[in-house]
């Protein structure tokens, strides 16, 4: 299956949507995903069912700082161009940490103990049902300045419903995440991964990114262990990777503390999902205006090469550094 799904548009519109989405960035928000940009990671495993109900402890509300959520893609974003992302610019040397299908009334608070201890920001994308049950963990995750992104309210595979059933899911969830923590996210990471243009038109009204990943050590299936989560993450991990993992199992949360070690040993450091975002689109956009301009000097590169990158194919892309305050998002949870 593939997750990534990019339409190809005339060069003229491909401009048109560069200099819009310059103009957009320079106010505040996020540039455009503009179409025809070389594509997404490989294809990531679709995630399992879920049991529908968790049982455990309540959770304490502690507010102690509050970042915004990750700013939304500018208007202009269509179903027609909306793309998938599945991980960052490997310049950044980053890495998110996400969790899903939570919150877990005890493991999430003891992640975000964890967390907090750590100094590691992370992404929660939470699913509506489970709001509902647990709102004042939610609270908790957003209060303490983690990201917060909508998982649906059911879990349901978005393929496989109707257009009404897929907003449902999707405005119930912003609204019973609104009310819990005061935020409209603006990342949607689909149940499994899985969407279509259906999917897609809804979001294009909040306006909502769907954020996927790049690395999943499979953390739900029986059989797996702290260990075996680490080892895959550890040995998976990339720069702008996004990793996958639940908030809603024992093991993984338990497994945290030595993957954040171990990563950190590794050289990597951690953003959030939306940070990562954030600068992949503004890469995409710098590297065409570079591919843009090498072409209206007649030089070449000014067209995606058979491999699927703008430019020259035997030489090295161009590393833009770009601040990773830009997005506004803050970057990191103080270390205590
Ligand atoms: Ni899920």
């Amino acid at each position: 299956m593939s997750l990534n799904r990019i339409d190809k548009f005339p060069l003229s519109c491909a401009v048109a949507c560069l200099l819009c989405s310059a103009a957009l960035f320079v106010i505040g928000g996020l540039p455009d995903e503009a179409p025809g940009a070389s594509p997404d990671a490989p294809s990531a495993a679709a995630e399992p069912a879920r049991p529908a109900n968790i049982d455990g402890d309540s959770a304490v509300i502690e507010k102690d700082r509050t970042v915004p959520s990750a700013p939304a893609p500018p208007q202009g974003r269509t179903a027609r161009n909306a793309a998938v992302f599945t991980r960052g610019p490997a310049w950044t040397g980053s890495i998110a940490l996400t969790f899903d299908d939570g919150p877990h009334p005890t493991y999430t608070p003891r992640l975000l103990e964890i967390l907090k201890a750590e100094g590691v920001p992370a992404t929660f994308f939470l699913l509506g049902d489970r709001v509902r049950l647990y709102p004042e963990v939610a609270a908790r995750i957003a209060a303490q300045g983690f990201e917060i992104g909508n998982h649906s309210f059911t879990h349901a595979d978005a393929t496989t419903q109707t257009s009404e059933e897929i907003r449902a899911e999707v405005e119930r969830t912003q609204t019973l995440i609104h009310e819990a923590t005061g935020r409209r996210p603006r990342l949607y990471r689909p149940p499994y991964g899985k969407h279509n243009d259906a999917l897609f038109a809804v979001l294009h009204e909040e306006p909502m990114t769907v954020v996927n990943w790049s690395v999943d050590p499979r953390d739900w299936q029986r059989g797996e262990t702290s260990d075996s989560i680490r080892d895959h993450i550890l040995g998976g991990a990339h720069p702008g990777a996004i990793v996958l993992l639940h908030d809603i199992h024992k093991r993984s949360v338990e497994a945290v503390p030595e993957i954040i070690a171990g990563l950190r040993e590794r050289g990597f450091t951690f953003v959030t999902a939306g940070e990562l975002v954030a600068n992949e689109i503004e890469d995409r956009a710098r590297r065409r205006a570079v591919a843009r301009e090498a072409g209206e000097r007649g030089t070449e590169g000014g067209s995606p090469n058979s491999s699927g990158s703008y430019g020259n194919p035997d030489s090295k892309p161009v590393p833009i550094r770009i601040p990773l305050s830009h997005s506004g998002v803050k970057s990191k949870v103080e270390p205590k």
